[in-house]
């Protein structure tokens, strides 16, 4: 069964409450959801493998540290796109990914209609990156295909979960752990979290 961490700190806590405001305008929604995912990505990247090399600083030789594998960033569109700046300030060398589903709506099953991925895939650590973990059906869908290509190293990165989202995802991903700003009460009728923040693609992208 997978982990499930939910991070307590002061500065996510207090960048969530303004992201959870409904009177937050998109700017500052957009600028702090970005720096959320930079504070989330240090705390999930401590255990990342490094390993060893030889460097000339300018006083003289060292033996230094540097990332083992690569990472790959791959955002669930659109909103996971809103964490992918955050990210990817805190591990510049990461490359990105993107893949994106639609839902069927008379089956409501999630369909891929994107999804494209930078070599080495299968050697890379993998952040999939969804704000908002809801019905867990999206997360699920585009974690099988990025397993198809061949990743095994997988992480699942986001904002808000919910009792829902959490158990589909370790039901039909056991081996991918589960980073969250917060773990909310429920999810309701229409699909949204409760009290969650409301549709995190149009408050990133001012289309509502
Ligand atoms: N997607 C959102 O943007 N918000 C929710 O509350 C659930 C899914």
């Amino acid at each position: 069964m997978s982990h499930v961490f939910i991070f307590e700190h002061p500065l996510i806590d207090h960048k969530m409450t303004i992201i959870r405001d409904k009177e937050t305008k998109t700017k500052a929604f957009r600028e702090n959801v970005s720096e959320v995912g930079a504070l989330i990505t240090y705390e999930i990247t401590r255990d990342l493998s490094t390993r060893t090399k030889e460097i000339e600083t300018p006083i003289s030789k060292m033996i230094v540290k540097e990332l083992l594998k690569p990472v790959v960033i791959v955002p669930i569109l659109r909103a996971g796109l809103g964490m992918v700046d955050g990210i990817h300030n805190i591990i510049p060398t990461a490359k990105i990914g993107h893949i994106g589903l639609y839902r069927d709506e008379e089956t409501l099953e999630p369909h891929v209609y994107y999804a494209k991925f930078p070599v080495d895939f299968d050697q890379s650590v993998v952040l999939v990156v969804d704000p908002m973990l809801a019905s867990g059906g999206s997360a699920s869908k585009a974690i099988d295909i990025i397993k198809e290509h061949g990743a095994t190293d997988i992480r699942y990165v986001g904002l808000v979960g919910c009792p829902e989202g959490v158990k589909r995802l370790q039901e039909d991903h056991p081996d991918v752990n589960i980073y969250l700003a917060a773990l909310d009460d429920h999810l309701n009728e229409k699909g949204y979290i409760v009290p969650g923040l409301g549709d995190c693609g149009d408050r990133l992208f001012g289309t509502k």
